[in-house]
């Protein structure tokens, strides 16, 4: 299939571009009324994420509606562990919540890694499959999964937390558990991008949310060893790497065998440019909140941002997912500020 809009990819790639590609993360279901509408006429998060046709449907809405350069389909990171046999629920205002967590080397033995991704995350690639034959070539797809650290994370917290110490405690107490699964979470989810990306995914994201709740040793040692793992088992297309709040780490970040790097709004662009060196694209990153300002604020710091780029090298985003009450007009304004701008290189 020949994409009409390819700016991402070439932009990930790092070949030349006219203007900056724009997407949002978390675009498709936090802020649009017609995503709640789908979700209202079932019975929740869960059913949505489980029924291809509906997840296809409103992974295409931010396209149609906002006018994003990407789609990224529409599920969530905690498939992965469900899969494994560590069901959760998703709270309305919690969030996840699991009834089993994994602390004990009795309780890993309770879980599977050994299973047919097409057998229980089938329904993960019938979307993606939908979402590609509806979206015939307007925009590239992007398929996703949780980094292992931070699905580790919500396997042994059980929950969101502040701090994740009980995800914590395990490095002092059992590193040897913490990474035996984080070990099966990688190879899980590699096989997981590999059949998205057979699917029809163009481009895969890596989500580590919780980079930011280690020191620098300890996240190379439980974080960036298996995102490493991940970048390098991918070739088949361009792999964005997103540790958030990773900033002491992101020189190693910079060394693994990724396309792109995620960049959160704790970071300037512009001194991770000087870390980071050309050989790689940088994703970001201005404040979510800023989408909470006036269409002229919006405006001027978004363009703020795009002065601070000393390159073609860079996917325009939020630094980290947009938050569920922003008016969808400040999004819009932010997608036309971007593809309004000029580059000058
Ligand atoms: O970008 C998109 O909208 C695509 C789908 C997507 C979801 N989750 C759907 C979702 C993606 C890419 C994710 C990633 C995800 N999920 C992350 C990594 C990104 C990040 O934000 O740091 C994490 C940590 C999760 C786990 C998760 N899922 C939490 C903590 C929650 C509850 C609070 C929240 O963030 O909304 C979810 C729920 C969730 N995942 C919703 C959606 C649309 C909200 C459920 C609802 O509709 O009420």
């Amino acid at each position: 299939m020949n994409l009409k809009n390819d700016l991402i990819l070439r932009a990930a790639r790092g070949e030349n571009i006219e203007r900056y590609p724009v997407w949002l993360m978390r675009q498709a279901g936090r802020i649009l009324p017609e995503y709640r509408a789908v979700r209202g006429a079932l019975s929740g998060f869960k059913e949505l994420v489980e029924t291809p046709e509906r997840a296809a449907e409103v992974t295409i809405q931010p396209v149609d509606l906002l006018g994003v350069d990407a789609a990224i389909i529409f599920s969530d990171i905690l498939v992965v562990p469900e899969a494994m046999g560590l069901e959760y629920q998703m709270i309305e205002k919690k969030g996840p919540w699991f009834e089993k967590t994994i602390r004990s080397d009795a309780a890993l033995k309770t879980l599977d890694f050994n299973f047919d991704i097409q057998d229980r995350l089938g329904y993960v690639m019938e979307a993606i499959e939908i979402t590609k034959k509806e979206l015939d070539g307007r925009v590239p797809l992007i398929g996703f999964a949780g980094a292992p650290w931070t699905i580790f994370c919500y396997m042994t917290e059980g929950q969101g937390s502040k701090t994740f110490s009980e995800s914590r405690k395990i490095l002092y107490t059992n590193p040897t558990l913490a990474h035996e699964l984080l070990n099966y979470i990688t190879d899980v989810t590699i096989q997981y991008l590999k059949a998205q990306i057979l699917a029809g995914a163009n481009m895969v994201q890596v989500f580590d949310s919780w980079a930011g709740i280690l020191g620098k040793e300890q996240y190379a040692e439980f974080g960036l060893k298996y995102m490493d793992k991940i970048a390098a088992a991918i070739s088949e297309v361009p792999v964005t790497l997103f540790s958030k709040g990773a900033y002491n780490s992101i020189t190693n970040l910079a060394k693994m065998d990724c396309n792109t790097i995620g960049v959160d709004w704790n970071m300037r662009i512009d001194e991770i440019r000087d870390l980071v060196g050309e050989n790689r694209t940088l994703q970001g990153n201005l404040d979510p909140c800023v989408l909470y300002a006036s269409h002229d604020e919006v405006e001027r710091l978004t363009n703020n941002m795009l002065d601070s780029f000393k390159s073609k090298r860079h996917i325009v985003n939020l630094g980290h997912g947009v938050y569920p009450d922003v008016d969808p007009e400040k999004v819009k304004t932010f997608i036309q500020t971007v593809k309004n701008y000029e580059i000058s290189y």
